[in-house]
């Protein structure tokens, strides 16, 4: 999709659990460091839910803000899309759950898997609603749990990530709002580096796969770094020549919250300046789908965005899955 689409995101919201669960407090629960942490990954403490918050409970909070920054009520919601690898349930989908809770009667609910490039997908699908003309304003959520897939005793994982939902309304615009580009890929071949490998189709969950721990996060640290590396910074080199863009024109880069030595080493192989980068995994660690749009919000809600600002979104995940998209504000 490469042609100028004029859509506005019209309202953001986000929301972190309070409890902060801090590197010294995870030198108690396993074999690592506040200094070991902070150097390969940049992450000094992450937002944890309590037992009994699911995923659709922090997104609902962070999609009420949404209606509340951009002045809309729930029932002129057409469609909810919630990208997530935490969903409240096998089935129904989450997003079904969070159109109940805010009552957003008139919409269509869906969530996306696309772990953690599933917010830009579900931006891209939400973008394609607003074509069809019966779709007027549509919201996209990013949210995770993910210290319910954790393995608290896998010091190699435990440490990367947090919890947090992040959500924005669109609707389609003729003020100068417009995409200038949308990128969506995927490398399925890569498919085991990033998995829960029980709990499906392949493994049903069994007491077997419990007492294995089948059912947390398995992740190839070393090759997904290298591969999130090189994806990374083509998705930024490319999706700015496409949108026949420069760098000098960029007013800020959201990338995934993945870890700040990915995300320094892919912006010193493009010779780009870190000035423009949004880095908030150093308070809340690697939220998944949910870390563009928390980081968005709070860029947002501090008044750091105007008019006509350009910003480019990359993101890169399980799957394997990537993406970009740039928008003018
Ligand atoms: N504390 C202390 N030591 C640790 C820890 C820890 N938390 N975790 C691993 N180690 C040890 C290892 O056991 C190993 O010890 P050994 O040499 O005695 O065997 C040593 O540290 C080095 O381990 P590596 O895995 O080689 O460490 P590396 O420098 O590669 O950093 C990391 C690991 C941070 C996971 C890195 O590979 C990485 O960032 N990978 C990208 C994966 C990622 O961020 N995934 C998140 C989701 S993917 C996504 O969103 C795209």
């Amino acid at each position: 999709m490469e042609q100028k689409l004029g859509v506005k995101i019209i309202g953001t919201g986000s929301y972190l659990p309070p409890k902060v669960l801090t590197n010294k407090d995870l030198e108690i629960m396993v074999d690592t460091s506040d200094e070991w942490i902070v150097t390969r990954t940049g992450i000094h403490e992450r937002r944890i839910v309590d037992k009994n918050t699911s995923t659709s409970d922090i997104a609902v909070k962070a999609a009420r803000e949404a209606l509340k920054n951009a002045d809309v009520d729930a029932e002129e919601i057409d469609a909810i899309i919630v990208a997530t690898v935490t969903s409240d349930y096998v089935f129904p989908s989450t997003a079904c759950l969070i159109q109940d809770k805010i009552g957003a009667v008139n919409a269509a609910a869906f969530d996306i898997s696309a772990a953690c490039s599933g917010f830009l997908y579900s931006l891209t699908i939400g973008v394609a609603f607003l074509k069809l003309q019966n779709f007027k304003k549509v919201m996209i959520i990013g949210a995770e749990t993910l210290s319910k897939i954790a393995d608290w005793e896998d010091r190699a994982t435990c440490v990367l990530f947090g919890d947090g939902a992040g959500a924005v309304i669109i609707e389609a615009s003729d003020n100068g709002s417009e995409f200038l580009d949308i990128f969506l890929g995927a490398e399925g071949n890569g498919w085991d580096l990033l998995s829960i490998p029980a709990g499906g189709s392949r493994t049903p969950t069994s007491i077997d796969t419990v007492n294995n721990k089948g059912h947390y996060i398995k992740m190839k640290g070393n090759e997904l770094y290298k591969w999130a590396v090189k994806t990374m910074k083509n998705l930024i080199a490319d999706s700015i020549q496409r949108a026949g863009i420069t760098y000098d024109d960029v007013k800020y880069i959201i990338p995934h919250q993945v870890n700040i030595r990915i995300i320094d080493a892919a912006l010193k192989r493009l010779k780009m300046a870190d000035d423009k980068v949004v880095i908030n995994l150093d308070k809340y660690g690697n939220t998944s789908a949910a870390s563009i749009p928390i980081a968005l919000d709070h860029l947002n809600c501090a008044g750091k965005i105007n008019k006509g600002d350009i910003l480019i979104f990359v993101a890169f995940g399980s799957g394997l899955t990537l993406a970009s998209t740039i928008i003018k504000w």
